[in-house]
């Protein structure tokens, strides 16, 4: 089976690895940076801009290619999916009308308004930066702005946290094209991944994304620095119920898009906001998550380049999908100064991988040795049989390196999660 994977990070390396898993998979890899993880495992590398549509059709037609995996948004949003279909090949991943639901926020709110689907928070949908200043200078209260196209999880300014009633204006005044305002949700966040087929979904483990830089989730928004799960597949913080519902929206959004004529097959991504009312939809991603696929794939137990087939023949079924019952937790490394001022071309040295699982990024490989790139550089994964055994893994791997790179201790830790916890309880 000759499968082609778009991207180049650690999210495109754990699908890459997941689906050599199978020994029937002939891997071809389409990345602008040449990852070291996934070169090894692909037969043929191009490197090229992953929006490169043209390019890619011509390099899956001349490799033969069957099956199509894409990692990141862009090309979903450049059209991607449409483009190799049309050529014969079958995509996980959404068309370009479907994956708005990720690359238009204008579009998701609407979607979940029109059919009442639970969990949508207010919302005030802007034409352009005057429209949004008018509101944002008679609003008391806080307030969310981001506008309403890609923005690589960097575009949320929160009015009242981070910027005030000026600094809201002056952001505001900057964006091009639509905005969207909406009520500031208090809470805990967790990710829930599911695969879809166009009408089944199956979820995976949830996880807890860190988007700060620093320790203590200060610092700068992030791509992510690091994630864990739980050996029940839920978290300490999400009850079963609330779980429960947040698949139920989930569910009610794919067939929404169904019933608007745009039906998803792919992975579907619900980040949300546990509230004291429960969850609530901060976005969608048309796509695995950069860190969360790292977690969910190392504790896949079946195969995914069957559940690929699945998902593009419409015959996922909950049978055909199993996750090992242990914790895990991630870390990724990132050049010193990331993500305002990252300093690349350092080379570093893994000394001791400890068993946590090595997930590549944004680095290269130069004679040998690791080189760092301006984005993140590399993950760890810790698997235990608790969360404690896992972040001692992924800990003692990141502290092994060297080089000009750093990460977030915190991540996985009892004193943080017991501070999630805490923080949940009082809001209840
Ligand atoms: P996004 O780019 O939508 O992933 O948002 C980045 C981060 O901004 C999220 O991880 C949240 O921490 C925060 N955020 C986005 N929307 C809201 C909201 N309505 N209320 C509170 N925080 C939000
Ligand atoms: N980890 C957040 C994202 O992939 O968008």
């Amino acid at each position: 089976m000759k499968i082609l994977v778009v991207g180049g990070g650690g999210r495109e390396h754990a699908i890459a690895s997941a689906l050599a898993r199978n020994r029937k998979t002939a891997l071809y890899s389409v990345m602008a940076k040449k990852n070291p993880g996934i070169s090894k495992l692909a037969e043929e590398v191009l490197l090229c801009r992953e929006t490169d549509i043209p390019r890619i059709v011509s390099f899956a037609q001349e490799n033969c290619i069957e099956y199509a995996f894409i990692g990141p948004e862009s090309p979903l949003e450049a059209g991607i999916v449409d483009s190799l279909e049309t050529a014969g090949i079958s995509c996980v991943g959404p068309s370009k009308a479907a994956s708005r639901i990720e690359t238009d926020k204008g579009f998701c709110r609407k979607l979940m308004e029109e059919h009442q689907i639970d969990g949508c928070p207010n919302y005030r949908l802007c034409q352009n930066s005057a429209e949004a200043v008018a509101f944002i200078r008679d609003h008391d209260g806080d307030l969310v702005i981001k506008p309403v196209g890609l923005t690589g999880g960097k575009g949320v300014k929160i009015m009242g946290e981070q910027v005030d009633r000026a600094g809201a204006i002056a952001y505001a005044e900057q964006i091009k094209g639509g905005i969207i305002l909406e009520e500031r949700l208090i809470g805990e966040e967790f990710t829930l991944q599911a695969f879809v087929d166009g009408t089944h979904l199956i979820p995976m483990p949830l996880v807890q994304d860190h988007k700060r830089a620093f320790d203590g989730d200060t610092g700068p928004n992030t791509g992510g620095m690091g994630s864990y799960s739980m050996p029940d597949h839920l978290l300490p913080f999400v009850t079963k119920a609330e779980f429960t519902r947040a698949f139920g929206i989930m569910r009610a959004t794919v067939e929404a898009l169904a019933r608007t004529g745009h039906p998803y097959k792919g992975i579907l991504y619900g980040q949300f906001m546990n509230t004291a009312q429960g969850p609530k939809v901060i976005e969608f991603n048309a796509r695995f998550g950069d860190p969360e696929a790292m977690n969910v794939l190392s504790l896949l137990t079946s195969d995914l380049a069957e559940i690929m087939v699945r998902i593009t023949s419409g015959t996922l079924d909950l049978a055909h999908v199993t996750f090992e019952k242990r914790a895990t937790v991630c870390k990724y490394l990132v050049p010193e100064g990331y993500p305002d001022a990252p300093h690349a071309g350092d080379v570093i040295h893994i000394r001791d991988t400890n068993g946590a699982i090595v997930y590549f990024a944004n680095v290269e490989e130069h004679d040998g040795s690791l080189v760092t790139l301006t984005s993140r550089t590399l993950a760890f994964i810790g698997i235990g049989d608790t969360l404690d055994a896992a972040e001692h893994i992924a800990e003692q791997a990141a502290a092994s390196v060297t080089g000009f790179v750093r990460y977030r201790r915190d991540i996985g830790t009892d004193a943080l999660l017991n501070q999630r916890i805490a923080h949940m309880r009082e809001l209840r």
